[in-house]
């Protein structure tokens, strides 16, 4: 390599070390596939340090298995994933504990514990990470969580079938907070919620996200989500993310489903909804939340 060459190669080196470092999941390459049915295949992404990413993508896209690789609990067939620039194919548990550690994960479904209390459902995490926690730490560390998602301190002693299904959001909210995580995977917190209870969780989870200095991976295909707390949106069709920016970015593009989706009757009233909450003259008339 002549030496201007060298000097070109160490600037990329140094270029890409420094982007890198802005980079909390880098997925590269990733193929799922269940018998014959390929789910992902040559699927790409970066979510970015700080960030609300939104993953959407039509239903069985692939969606929730793409959380699942990232998360550990889905071998893929093929691909590369590093979280924190870790890699994470392939580590045993106790390898990868370390970055394990510092993430949270509310499950579509809310998948509380139903033989356990609020309390004791925020104390899973923490009894399994750090067993030499006493219990009366515990329990103030429960407490703490949970009134950190606006959950009234009442809630602690209930159990998940005596919650309304906001408050139960709200607890595997508290749960995947457990133990500080730096990032947190949301898959489709919202489906389920009315529109007041849906906003009022959206609301909740750019608080937290602010205040703590969160990233976010966030399924979703609440349209009032994805507009109003979403810095970037990720869309998965044919087996990958088929694009990745901003909502603005997304619409200069022209692939019809993403087309369809934002500018269906549906995202028209989304973005009207934000306009009109941002002082701007809203476009189109607003049926409000979806
Ligand atoms: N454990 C599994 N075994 C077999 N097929 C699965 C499994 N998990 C997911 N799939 C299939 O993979 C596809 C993507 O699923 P999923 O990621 O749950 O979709 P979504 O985008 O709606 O979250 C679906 O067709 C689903 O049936
Ligand atoms: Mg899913």
């Amino acid at each position: 390599m002549a030496p201007e060459e060298e000097v070109a190669a160490e600037e990329a080196r140094v270029g890409e070390a420094v982007e890198q470092n802005d980079i909390a999941i880098s997925v590269r390459g990733l193929k799922n596939s269940f018998g014959d049915q390929v789910v992902h295949e040559g699927l790409d992404l970066d979510v970015r340090k700080g960030e609300i990413l939104g993953v959407v993508g039509g239903s069985g896209t692939g969606k929730s298995v793409l959380m699942r690789s990232i998360i550990g609990l889905q071998t893929p067939d093929e691909g590369e994933i590093h979280v924190f620039g870790e890699s994470m194919i392939g580590r045993l548990d106790d390898e990868a504990l370390a970055i394990r550690k510092r993430w949270g994960v509310l499950f579509q479904g809310g998948a509380l514990f139903s033989t356990l209390t609020v309390a004791e459902n925020v104390e899973v995490p923490i009894r399994e990470y750090y067993p030499h926690i006493g219990a009366e730490l515990r329990d103030e560390i429960a407490a703490y969580k949970i009134r950190m998602t606006g959950l009234p301190a009442e809630a602690g002693p209930k159990y998940p079938a005596e919650l309304s299904g906001g408050m139960k959001k709200r607890a595997g909210l508290a749960r995947a907070l457990a133990l500080d995580p730096d990032l947190l995977f949301l898959d489709e917190p919202t489906a389920g919620l009315d529109p007041i209870g849906a906003a009022a969780f959206d609301d909740q989870t750019r608080k937290l996200q602010q205040t703590l200095g969160l990233t976010v991976f966030l399924i979703t295909h609440d349209l009032d989500t994805l507009f109003s707390i979403c810095d970037r949106v990720a869309v998965l069709a044919d087996r990958k993310v088929i694009a990745v920016g901003t909502i603005d970015e997304l619409l200069a593009t022209d692939h019809p489903w993403i087309q369809e989706y934002f500018n269906g009757p549906r995202g028209r009233a989304a973005t009207a909804a934000v306009a009109r909450e941002s002082g701007k003259a809203a476009a189109h008339p607003s049926d409000g939340r979806q």
